[in-house]
C-alpha cells in the first residue's frame, strides 16, 4: 500500500452525525444538485459526503501517479474501501434502492482492482462510482469522469 491512506471518514462520523441531524432536507444545498464550485464547509459535510471526498482524491492520488510513472505501472497501488451503506447522508432520501444495489457494486470493483491493480479495473471503479451517481446523485458526475485513466 503506497500512497493511499485510510480515510479518516470513520472517525469524523461521529462528530458529523449530530450536525446532519439537523440539516435541510433540500436536495439543492448538497453537493448533488450540482457541482462543487466552492470547497466544502468544515461543519457542513455529512459523513457519507467527506468518504466520497476522500474516495475521490484517493483516485486522484493513484491516477496521477500512475500517468507521472514512465511505464504507467499499477502495481502496488491499493484502493482504500468505505462501507457506504454504513455512513450519514446529508439527506435520508439519497439512500435509495439504487444507492443500496450500487453500495456492494462498487466494493467489489474495489476489490478486483486491489487483487489486480490495471487500467481497466480502476476503470471499473470510476464507472461503479459514475453507475452509483446517475441514480442517487448526479451533481459530481463530470468529476468523476476526470478520474478515467487513459486506455490505449
Ligand atoms: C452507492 C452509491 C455511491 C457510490 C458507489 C459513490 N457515490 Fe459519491 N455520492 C453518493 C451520494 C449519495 C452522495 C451525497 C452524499 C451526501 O451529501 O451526504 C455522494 C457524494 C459525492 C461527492 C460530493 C461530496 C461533497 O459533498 O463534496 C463526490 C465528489 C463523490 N460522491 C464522488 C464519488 C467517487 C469518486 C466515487 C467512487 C470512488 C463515488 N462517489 C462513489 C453516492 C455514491
Amino acid at each position: 500500500m503506497r500512497l493511499v491512506k485510510r480515510s479518516t471518514a470513520g472517525a469524523l462520523g461521529g462528530l458529523v452525525l449530530g450536525v446532519s441531524l439537523f440539516s435541510a432536507c433540500d436536495q439543492s444545498q448538497s453537493s448533488c444538485a450540482a457541482p462543487k464550485l466552492a470547497p466544502n464547509q468544515p461543519n457542513g459535510s455529512s459523513a457519507l459526503a467527506s468518504a466520497m471526498v476522500a474516495m475521490d482524491s484517493q483516485l486522484q492520488v493513484v491516477l496521477e501517479a500512475v500517468m507521472a510513472d514512465a511505464n504507467h505501472a499499477w502495481e502496488g497501488y491499493t484502493l482504500a474501501s468505505h462501507d457506504l451503506l454504513a455512513l450519514e447522508p446529508t439527506d435520508a432520501s439519497m439512500i435509495n434502492g439504487h444507492f443500496t444495489t450500487h453500495a456492494p457494486l462498487y466494493l467489489q470493483a474495489i476489490a478486483q482492482f486491489n487483487e489486480a491493480p490495471s487500467a481497466d479495473h480502476f476503470n471499473a471503479v470510476v464507472s461503479a462510482c459514475a453507475d452509483c451517481h446517475h441514480g442517487t446523485c448526479p451533481g459530481p458526475l463530470t468529476r468523476i469522469e476526470k478520474r478515467r485513466p487513459q486506455v490505449d
